[in-house]
């Protein structure tokens, strides 16, 4: 396998960026940011335009961060209303189902514009106004994009909570932003599975004021319970609501979004994403990422409760006039011919998904893949979690057929957009390194125990972002002083990303993982904070230390150390109910892959989890235990040795 994949001198001259254009822009964009943004600030539209660009601080006590800060707009105006004189009757969202034997719908942007307009009209019927938070639990259906653009048509701010979410979880969500209204469905269906969300909204709305709406778009028929002057038929109200709505001005800098994510405590962070910056560095990112022109389809097969679907299958695509697929279902349902069967159905230009997706089709075979033609494919994007090599030329080989750059995009929930990335006309791809920065953004490496900038090409330690981007997050809903201190307590003057990098002799970058008490579950961010607090929950548990582990297909696997209450019997029936406990509490993807029985947990005297050992015998690794001479009990370890659970 050669180490380094050019795209095709025919790729590179139809692309928006060469490799000459990528220097020339890069360096304009560190050397003067207030010049280049101010230039490509203007692919949105401005209702008032802006005369600042960039204002922001790092340091900390301070940390401030404003882009084109005096200028007005409105995002849903540039994601529909700009289009439509030229591309009314272009479609705008495919509409892909979970069963394939549903029809799937093709919807304008005139229709969108319609259908956005209505909802936003029922929302404002309900009392939502400017700045007002709007929860939307909802499946991968139309309504999902037209609940997210009819908030930002009245300048409400909406907050999406992955369906996969418990009840609890989304309690706290609606009653951490302080929602007015809940947007959800019947229920949702997914490889032939229907998660009851109308039941888990009722659930979670128990313990919430009783002022909150419920929005509920009959998607599947199934019978939910109706709570009168509460619940509202979104789908009949849209029917006869004005599809006038005129658009709300809002502030550069209003909050678009609020998205919940995982840290390294126990409590999910609300991030917020403004509406000017945010909306310039999407739209920007989609169009040069994945070198997206006129008439391309493409496919983000992220789902919207993830930042990657706010980014890569509404606000980005649509503020660039793109065709977007939104697929409702999973790559194996009714089969593992799926994804490329809907590749070849709405002949995809560009496919976006995740490594875990790819290591879960490979394991199916070829034959999967070789059924269906994927010839109007032009790239491939991987996203979530770093690309292993068996599946980057899988990828590569099967779905690519070795004519479609792969573009390995680096970014965070915080980020809004892709941070580190290859150009795929600019910069030749290494598999498994994200390649280069994108515009705008100035990685550094930093020794993770000196915070000594690594100013040598090759270096290894933790990635640090020296300057801000227009993309990025501006605070923690409600919680600035957690902001600064969650990204720039660490590494002063720099915004730290918790993960660990390598940047080789030619300048690429390979991210090596979190090095904080996130994992990454099957491209999915998880605290074990999180998933800890959820089993000290439940009554048997006394005591319990979650970490993360190789995994095949999920890229790590949830490992639990659990110690019982003094009595309690640890059985094959309790492990069960643990698990089912944690999904319960969060949801499905919160599932310990593994639990093993601790009579103890390894502490420092001072009564601190030891994790790195944790995380060693986790990983099978017990040459690298390291110092164990500060444990308070020292043979507590030999036990949770004895008794680990993947063996190899
Ligand atoms: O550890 C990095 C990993 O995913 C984390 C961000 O997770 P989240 O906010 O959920 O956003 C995921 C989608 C943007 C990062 O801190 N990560 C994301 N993309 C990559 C990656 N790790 C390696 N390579 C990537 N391309």
């Amino acid at each position: 396998m050669p180490d380094i994949y050019p795209a095709s001198d025919e790729f590179v001259a139809n692309a928006h960026v060469d490799s000459a254009k990528y220097e020339e822009m890069y360096a304009a964009s560190i050397s003067d940011p207030d010049t280049f943004w101010g230039e490509h600030g203007k692919r949105i539209d401005w209702i008032k335009p802006f005369t600042k660009v960039k204002n922001a601080t790092f340091e900390l006590g301070k940390v401030d961060i404003k882009w084109f800060e005096d200028g007005t707009l409105n995002v849903s105006a540039n994601c529909i209303d700009r289009h439509i004189a030229k591309r009314g009757d272009q479609t705008a969202i495919i509409w892909e189902p979970d069963d394939p034997k549903t029809p799937s719908q093709h919807i304008t942007y005139r229709e969108l514009l319609e259908n956005t307009s209505r909802m936003a009209n029922v929302l404002k019927a309900q009392g939502i106004e400017k700045g007002d938070r709007v929860i939307i639990y909802l499946p991968m259906i139309p309504e999902a994009a037209y609940a997210m653009l009819a908030c930002a048509r009245i300048g409400a701010i909406h907050s999406i909570v992955f369906a996969g979410f418990s009840p609890d979880a989304l309690a706290d969500r609606i009653n951490g932003s302080g929602a007015k209204a809940v947007i959800t469905a019947d229920s949702a269906p997914r490889g032939g599975r229907r998660t009851p969300l109308k039941t888990n909204t009722d659930k979670a709305l128990q313990h919430c004021s009783d002022k909150v709406k419920c929005l509920v778009v009959k998607h599947t028929g199934d019978q939910t319970t109706w709570v009168s002057g509460r619940d509202i038929d979104l789908r009949a109200e849209m029917a006869s609501a004005s599809t006038d709505c005129p658009p709300t001005e809002v502030g550069a800098e209003d909050p678009l979004f609020i998205l919940y994510t995982s840290g390294s405590t126990g409590k999910p962070k609300g991030v917020v994403h403004t509406s000017g910056g945010y909306l310039v560095y999407a739209s920007m990112t989609q169009q040069m990422t994945f070198d997206y022109h006129d008439g391309d389809v493409f496919w983000c097969t992220a789902d919207v409760g993830w930042v990657t679907g706010h980014s890569y299958i509404v606000y980005g695509p649509l503020a660039n006039g793109a065709t977007t697929l939104m697929f409702e279902g999973v790559p194996t349902y009714p089969d593992a011919g799926r994804f490329w069967e809907v590749c070849a159905k709405h002949k995809v230009n560009q496919f976006y998904t995740a490594p875990t997706a790819i290591r879960a089709l490979m394991g199916q075979g070829t034959e999967w893949v070789e059924k269906h033609d994927l010839s109007s494919l032009k790239l491939l994007g991987s996203v979530g979690e770093p690309i292993n090599p068996e599946a980057w030329n899988w990828y590569n080989t099967h779905v690519g057929k070795g004519r479609c750059p792969i573009v390995d995009t680096f970014w965070q929930t915080e980020t809004g957009g892709h941070m580190i990335t290859s150009l795929p006309g600019a910069i030749p791809n290494k598999p498994g390194s994200a390649t280069k920065p994108f515009f705008g953004v100035q990685p550094e490496v930093l020794d993770a125990a000196t915070a000594e900038v690594q100013t040598r090409t090759a270096a290894e330690g933790v990635l640090c972002i020296k300057d801000s981007w227009p993309g990025q997050m501006r605070t923690l809903w409600g919680d600035h002083a957690r902001f600064e201190e969650a990204y720039f307590s660490q590494y002063k003057g720099y915004y730290f990303t918790g993960d660990g990098c390598r940047r080789d002799e030619d300048g690429y970058y390979w991210i090596t993982g979190r090095v904080d008490d996130v994992i990454n579950v099957s491209g999915h961010r998880m605290g074990t904070a999180e998933v800890e607090s959820a089993l000290v929950a439940h009554e048997a548990v006394a005591e319990a230390a979650v970490v993360g582990y190789p995994h095949d297909i999920k890229g790590q696997g949830i490992y639990a150390y659990v110690t019982l209450m003094n009595g309690v019997e640890p059985t094959d029936d309790l492990r069960k109910e643990l698990v089912k406990w944690v999904r319960a509490e969060i949801g499905p993807i919160a599932s310990p892959d593994l639990i093993q029985w601790a009579p103890g947990l390894p502490k420092t005297r001072s009564g601190k989890i030891m994790r790195r050992i944790l995380r060693k015998i986790a990983e099978n690794d017990y040459g690298a235990l390291g110092d164990i001479s500060t444990l308070a009990e020292p043979a507590v370890v030999d036990d949770l040795i004895e008794n680990r659970m993947n063996r190899a």
